[in-house]
């Protein structure tokens, strides 16, 4: 995630027992490139040790106001911060936020920020449904800050149900996701993905093995960007990326009915699907019996969706994505001419079907561009960085 590389974070940690995730979302920030300086109440001590914060960001934790050297810890560390970060933060701190209060160095360093403040709630779900709560998180999120979670689930009280803080995976995630710049704010992007599936009979088809991945990865970077999404799925075992809107279809056929449908309204379009090249010319509504020695199967090829897109009078921008097992350099300068788009995303099928991460190599007007090797969200924003330029320059 380069763009985080710069990035400095204040980790405030509140006192619930939510607090030892801290220390996974504190390694997982540094392992992006991101700069951590954590801050700790009182309370929290009492569930993690400093020390362990220490040794893995690094830097003295802050904790008292009292014991700065330079005095001026509220200020000169909020300063310092692209953002504050309170994970986990407890319903007794929530409320301290939404009041103003600044009794603690880390509530005072809260108060004193000119940069965005995220919160990861964690708490008993009774605690989370009291009205006291609601109105404090309502407080919040009225005041512009960014509450992440929480989630359902099991509680370390026993009990069960909303309160549970979001796994430090899926936080640093969001936490770099709200770093993002909105580069494609008010464009509404239409993304196509993962395979479809042409039926042979009630039972049987051909497909291929796109996971998905790429293209889902795609839709989130697009909507961290600002973008209005809408992810034409076809069959996939991934959850759905959230703030986009999702249309799931199985068949080449019924993937250009649903782009045929939307395509008045977009900005730009970026066609990942792993869509059959062929589908069974008379598929049979009941399964076809064993009974043959042989069996014939008769193909009619798909339509090409992405150049019927790009034909269009008043084509969106159009970016293609091409999977080669060899020649890669030659296939996609090649694919990119016939098909007539701006921007082609190139990778090598063998190294990218199904893994979480690839290497892509953008082909336009200019050239041709390396994404180096990296998880494919990554690959997404820097794919999306390139498409958002070249857009904005006019390209066709
Ligand atoms: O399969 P091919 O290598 O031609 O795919 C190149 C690009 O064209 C991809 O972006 C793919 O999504 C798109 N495509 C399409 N409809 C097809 C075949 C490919 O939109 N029938």
């Amino acid at each position: 995630m380069e763009q985080a590389q710069t990035k400095r974070i204040v980790l405030g940690i509140t006192g619930g027992i939510a607090a030892y995730k801290a220390a996974e979302l504190a390694r997982l920030l540094l392992k992006q490139g991101i700069q951590v300086q954590a801050a700790m109440t009182e309370a929290a001590t009492h569930f993690i040790t400093p020390a362990t914060i220490q040794a893995l960001t690094g830097q003295p934790v802050l904790i008292d106001q009292w014991q700065d050297d330079k005095g001026m810890a509220h200020i000169h560390s909020s300063r310092a911060a692209d953002a504050i970060v309170i994970a986990p933060a407890t319903a007794d701190f929530i409320a301290k936020l939404a009041h103003g209060l600044a009794d603690d160095l880390l509530s005072t360093l809260c108060l004193a920020r000119d940069c965005p403040l995220l919160v990861a709630p964690a708490m008993n779900r009774q605690m989370w449904s009291n009205a006291a709560t609601r109105r404090n998180v309502q407080r919040l999120v009225a005041d512009g800050v960014i509450v992440l979670g929480p989630a359902s689930g099991a509680q370390a009280c026993g009990e069960e149900g909303m309160g549970r803080m979001l796994e430090a995976e899926q936080l640093a995630q969001d936490i770099a996701a709200a770093f993002q710049p909105k580069l494609l704010a008010g464009q509404k992007l239409l993304i196509t993905a993962g395979p479809t599936y042409e039926a042979i009979d009630a039972v049987r088809g051909i497909t291929n093995r796109s996971s998905g991945k790429m293209g889902y990865a795609i839709a989130q970077a697009a909507v961290e960007m600002g973008a209005a999404v809408t992810l034409i799925s076809g069959p996939t075992a991934l959850p759905k990326p959230h703030d986009a809107q999702s249309v799931d279809v199985t068949s080449a056929a019924e993937m250009l009915e649903a782009v045929k449908q939307r395509i008045p309204d977009a900005d730009m379009f970026i066609s990942v699907a792993a869509v059959a090249d062929y589908r069974p010319a008379q598929p049979s509504e009941q399964k076809i019996k064993k009974d043959a020695t042989t069996l014939v199967l008769e193909l009619h090829p798909n339509p090409d969706i992405l150049a019927y897109v790009a034909s269009l009078p008043k084509p969106p921008f159009c970016v293609g994505f091409a999977a080669e097992s060899e020649n890669l350099r030659e296939h996609a300068t090649a694919k990119r001419k016939k098909k007539n788009i701006p921007l082609l995303a190139a990778n090598l099928a063998q190294q990218a079907i199904g893994s979480d991460d690839n290497e892509l190599v953008l082909f336009d007007d200019a050239g041709e561009h390396l994404l180096p090797r990296a998880d494919k969200l990554t690959l997404a924003r820097a794919l999306l960085r390139h498409a958002a330029a070249l857009y904005k320059k006019g390209s066709r």
